[in-house]
């Protein structure tokens, strides 16, 4: 009977942290819906709306964000470039709830971001336009801590043009929250990303995706050391483009044909005329070298390169003639994210394939295994309560 009593406590309190995930799961549920109408308008819009936010970036944090709700939830959007939605349907990334051969695996990570600010002398000062030599910038290199997330995802069927066999789309913005929090270290509000690249680019007009291209031309090999690992190796160069037509939405610093959704910024606070010149805007620079490697479970990244940079501040550019020059260098450890991929990537020998990548729907045993320890141990005690009663 004493046995009894104590296996029922025993139960009863193991009820508790159950209760407390069930709730739990049921809230990340309906804030996932909150988030994806929030991403999915924001997507595509999401850099205006931020931007423009920057302008008056003191009004919005003092307004207390009242005009932005924000979860705080990392969100995946701006990682798949625009020709995948249309085989990706709501709700997609990686929402295990929707399957297409297209949806990809995400990875999760710490990044980190050195780079060198040097202030050419411009003895120009005229209206806005700051002499870059009245501009103090820190000193040396600097070095920035950042969170990351990562898609890659198979060649989507349309538009012809990319050859790469696998699209990759990464972000990372400054952060100190531990990688094991990751889930909740975003702000919508505060438009964070510092860093957005997907290794392939669309060119989207009057509503439809025209034409798409690889940015960085892949390289993949298998890695000498593990045979299902691959490395991969490319520059970026928009060359093919680099006559097209502008987008009004491209802020004039993006020189180096660069895209208004692609970019390496720095924070606005970070040299002494930063309040009046805003994020330091970089496109990524022709040339700029990408390389990593990816196994079924881990993403590396590495992105280095320089560039000469211009201020922005969102829509209202005047600041144009002010630049700096930047050398930066990225790194970015993911590791996959089987909660919120519906596929498994099998890279090198693991593919099968000659491109030496492949993509198989995930079976879900990942999520089996990671059951919580209660369920193992109510059943055990559930038999053990059987065999004592
Ligand atoms: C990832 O999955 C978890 C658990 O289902 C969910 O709470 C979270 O919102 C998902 N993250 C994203 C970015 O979709
Ligand atoms: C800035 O970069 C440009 C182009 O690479 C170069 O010509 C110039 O010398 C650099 N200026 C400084 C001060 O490093
Ligand atoms: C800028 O001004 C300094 C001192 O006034 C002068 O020595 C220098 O030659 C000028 N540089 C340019 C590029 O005009
Ligand atoms: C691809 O990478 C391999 C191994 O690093 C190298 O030998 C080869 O030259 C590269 N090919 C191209 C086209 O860059
Ligand atoms: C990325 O850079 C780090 C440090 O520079 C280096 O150890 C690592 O091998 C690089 N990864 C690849 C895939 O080249
Ligand atoms: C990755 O591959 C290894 C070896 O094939 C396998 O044991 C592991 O379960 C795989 N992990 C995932 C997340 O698929
Ligand atoms: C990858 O790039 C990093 C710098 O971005 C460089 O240090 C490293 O040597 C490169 N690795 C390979 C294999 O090219
Ligand atoms: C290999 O991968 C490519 C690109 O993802 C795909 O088009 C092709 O059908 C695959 N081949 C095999 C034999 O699976």
């Amino acid at each position: 009977m004493l046995l009894r009593h104590t296996f029922l406590t025993t139960l009863a309190l193991l009820a508790v942290p159950t209760g407390v995930l069930s709730r739990k799961g049921g809230d990340s549920s309906s804030s996932d819906s909150d988030s994806d109408s929030s991403s999915s308008g924001g997507s595509s819009g999401s850099s205006d709306s931020g931007d423009s936010d920057d302008t008056s970036s003191s009004t919005t944090s003092s307004s207390g964000g009242n005009r932005c709700s924000d979860t705080h939830r990392l969100d995946f959007g701006d990682l798949q470039p625009d020709h995948y939605y249309q085989y990706n349907r709501a709700p997609r990334r990686g929402h295990p709830s929707a399957y297409s051969d297209w949806d990809g695996v995400f990875f999760k990570g710490e990044a980190n971001l050195k780079y060198t600010i040097i202030t050419p002398p411009n003895n120009l000062t005229e209206g806005d336009i700051v002499s870059s030599s009245l501009i103090t910038c820190p000193v040396g290199k600097q070095s920035m801590r950042m969170l990351g997330a990562a898609w890659v995802g198979a060649k989507a069927p349309t538009p012809a043009g990319p050859v790469n066999p696998f699209t990759l789309g990464f972000k990372a913005w400054e952060s100190n929250i531990r990688v094991s929090d990751i889930d909740y270290s975003y702000s919508v509000c505060e438009n964070p990303d510092l860093i957005r690249l997907t290794t392939t680019v669309d060119w989207y007009s009057g509503g439809s995706v025209e034409k798409a291209m690889d940015a960085v031309a892949l390289n993949i090999t298998q890695a000498a050391d593990n045979r299902d690992k691959i490395l991969f190796d490319g520059v970026y160069d928009l060359k093919d483009w680099a006559d097209s037509e502008r987008s009004s939405m491209e802020p004039a610093e993006y020189d180096n044909s660069g895209l208004w959704d692609q970019m390496i910024s720095l924070p606005d606070s970070l040299c002494s005329e930063g309040r009046r010149l805003g994020k330091i805007l970089i496109g990524w620079p022709t040339g700029t070298h990408i390389n990593g490697s990816m196994t079924n479970e881990t993403l590396e990244l590495n992105f280095s390169g320089s560039t000469v940079a211009g201020f922005g501040r969102g829509f209202t550019i005047t600041d144009t003639d002010t630049k700096v020059n930047v050398t930066f260098e990225l790194t970015f450890t993911g590791s996959f994210d089987a909660a919120n991929s519906s596929q498994v990537v099998l890279p090198g020998a693991s593919s099968q394939n000659a491109s030496l990548i492949s993509f198989e729907r995930a079976t879900g045993s990942a999520t089996v295994t990671s059951l919580p320890l209660y369920y193992v141990l109510v059943s055990l005690l559930v038999s053990f309560g059987m065999m004592v009663v």
